[in-house]
């Protein structure tokens, strides 16, 4: 009974929904575990690009069925519109290929408003979709689970409640104007009537997708050093993206996991505040992150943000890959880096005078970090038509080679471009 997990190592935005997509076809069941519509996944096929924020990636595939797990949030609203414009796409999304946990909590207006105002008052950046608010209250047992949707009515009346409630915060704590309570209740009771055919009992479905002896494919949103644990918080997302979280957020025995898949960029981003040891600016920064022009450029395919960009931290890479158990990494991008004379990776970090090969679990150290790099010569060619690694240049074989050293795994997925096409499986190149 296999299980494939794939995760992001970075501060996510790696490019896993393209990897999920090319393992979504020989997958039979792909799963989302954590987090909610923060998430953006692009994907694109010929030439359109596709964006996900909550619906797995193998709703492009005919033969998978999709599972949004006990582990996530979801947003009503923006569910039944991600719905209706896969379905534009010409996919079809049915009970038969998508189901919603009953037992995933359900992000209320309240928890929009009360994310955007908590952010008003210099948050940490989030995507201001309601994540953190809305895991808050599974937390302190307020909230409020998807399969109350079952029954619109009573669907209706928890929003009352919880719009009630959420006034009282947001009008004595915040100074902020209440939310209609009845508009909320009304267009969350419609959404219901929508999504309620998709509720089941996920844990069932994936215990016997796993009897029958089905390709399970567990995909990770955010990413490692988003953690709510293992991040660097406070500058991170509000649910468990590592490896911990595939179990408690889809009811899946450890040892059905045969595969960790730890997706990374040849080069680290991150939206949002907090700690950022290899990040650069300027110049490189503007060439690394590109114009905008195109839809994988580093702009978050969510809020549209321009994402901080910087050189691959092996540091972190390391610490990624030893909490989630990462067997193989995925390196994507790698194509942005053609053109730089020279590459940089970070294999250490200089904290106070002394030289630290581990991440350190306190934010407060990893503020004062400074990168320790290792330089490496660049390539000059364009890699987006190579399909196979015997093609590639040899300085950006030798740049592979080293991060799969450095992460102590093998790199067994590259890629090279944004489409499909460009992705190349390899045999794991070690070192
Ligand atoms: P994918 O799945 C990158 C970041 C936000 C913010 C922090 C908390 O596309 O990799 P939240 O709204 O989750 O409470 O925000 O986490 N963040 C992401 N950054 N990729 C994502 O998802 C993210 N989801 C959340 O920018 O710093
Ligand atoms: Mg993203």
């Amino acid at each position: 009974m296999p299980i494939t997990v794939l995760l992001g190592v970075q501060w996510g935005d790696e490019g896993k929904g393209r990897i999920t997509d090319a393992l979504a076809a020989e997958a039979d069941l792909v799963a989302r575990y954590n987090g909610g519509d923060n998430a953006g996944h692009s994907i694109t096929i010929g030439r359109a690009v596709v964006r996900l924020h909550l619906v797995p990636s193998g709703i492009f595939h005919e033969r998978c069925l999709n599972v949004i797990g006990n582990g996530t949030v979801v947003n009503p609203l923006n569910l039944r519109k991600e719905i209706e414009e896969i379905r534009a796409a010409g996919i079809e999304v049915s009970p038969r290929r998508l189901r919603i946990s009953r037992a995933a909590h359900v992000i209320l207006p309240g928890h929009l408003a009360l994310d955007a105002a908590r952010e008003a008052q210099g948050g940490i950046g989030t995507t201001q979709r309601g994540i953190g608010p809305a895991y808050s209250d599974k937390a302190a047992r307020l909230g409020v689970r998807a399969g109350v949707m079952e029954d619109p009515k009573a669907f209706a009346d928890a929003v009352r409640a919880h719009t009630e409630r959420v006034n009282r915060l947001l009008v004595h704590e915040f100074n902020r104007p209440p939310l209609d309570v009845e508009a909320s209740a009304s267009a969350y009771a419609e959404a219901a009537t929508h999504l309620r055919a998709y509720l089941d009992d996920t844990t069932q479905v994936l215990r016997e997708a796993l009897r029958a002896g089905k390709h399970v494919l567990a995909e990770g949103a955010q990413a490692a050093l988003l953690d709510i644990d293992h991040g660097t918080y406070p500058f991170v997302t509000a649910s468990n993206p590592t490896i911990g979280g595939v179990m408690i957020g889809l009811g899946v025995p450890p040892q059905a996991i045969t595969r960790v898949i730890g997706v990374a960029k040849a080069f680290t981003t991150r939206v949002g505040s907090g700690p950022f040891v290899t990040e650069v600016h300027g110049d490189l920064a503007l060439r690394l992150r590109g114009t905008g022009a195109n839809p994988w450029d580093e702009y978050g395919a969510t809020t549209g943000r321009p994402r901080r960009v910087g050189w691959l931290d092996a540091v972190a890479l390391r610490y990624a890959v030893w909490i989630n158990g990462v067997t193989e990494l995925a390196l994507t991008k790698l194509d942005v880096l053609s053109g730089l004379s020279t590459v940089n990776v970070c294999v250490a970090y200089r904290y106070r005078g002394r030289t630290l090969e581990d991440f350190p679990q306190d934010t407060s150290i990893l503020n004062a970090c400074e990168p320790i790099y290792e330089t490496m010569p660049g390539w000059d060619e364009d890699i987006r038509g190579v399909r196979a690694w015997e093609a590639l240049p040899a300085n950006a074989r030798a740049f592979v080679q080293r991060v799969a050293q450095l992460a102590g795994v093998p790199v067994r997925l590259l890629s090279t471009g944004p489409e499909r096409a460009q992705l190349l499986q390899l045999d794991g190149v070690q070192s």
